[in-house]
């Protein structure tokens, strides 16, 4: 199945629209993956030394928007060309970044779930099923990406 100008679009304009108010994004997001899966708490070198998720950390910040921007990108991409095509160092560099950080191909579905709450919420009356589609989609064939590439290396 391709992706259609007007599941891209969804994508892109939600995006616009989140990116306005990156630091409540940002700790939602965190807020809810811990929420989904406590243990991942662990993982992230920011996280794992505080009861509470860090206010204002930079750290947080940069995966939240990194999960969020390169969906989107992803959802560009593979509208034009069908597959997903991140630059092939960023792709290996992601790749091997989450396996040294102990991550595992069930924790791509907890920060799928944490990623379309958190667009739900943010996008209010204007959230629906097509957009949650576009959005679970250009995620899943990012995510396939990254898992494929740990696997690679594993
Ligand atoms: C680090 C992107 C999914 C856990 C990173 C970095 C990027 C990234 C770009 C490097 C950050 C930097 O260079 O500063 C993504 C994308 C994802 C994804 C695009 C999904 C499409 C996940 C998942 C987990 C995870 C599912 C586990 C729940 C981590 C951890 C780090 C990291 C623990 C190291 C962060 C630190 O401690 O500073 N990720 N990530 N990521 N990612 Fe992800």
């Amino acid at each position: 199945m391709g992706f259609t100008d007007k599941q891209e679009t969804l994508v892109k304009d939600s995006w616009e629209f989140m990116k306005q108010d990156i630091p409540q994004l940002s700790l939602r997001f965190f807020s809810l993956i811990l929420e989904i899966a406590p243990a991942a708490k662990n993982m992230f070198s920011f996280l794992k030394d505080s009861d509470e998720l860090p206010q204002n950390n930079p750290k947080l910040k940069a995966h939240a928007v990194k999960v969020f921007k390169m969906t989107c990108e992803s959802a560009i991409q593979f509208r034009k060309k069908g597959e997903v095509v991140v630059g092939e160092t960023t792709l290996k560099y992601l790749g091997s970044i989450h396996l040294q950080k102990g991550v595992a191909d069930p924790h791509f579905e907890v920060v799928k779930e944490a990623l379309l709450r958190t667009v739900e919420e943010a996008m209010g009356k204007k959230w629906n099923d097509e957009m949650k589609e576009a959005w679970a989609e250009a995620y899943d064939q990012l995510a396939a990406a990254i898992k494929a590439e740990m696997h690679a290396e594993a």
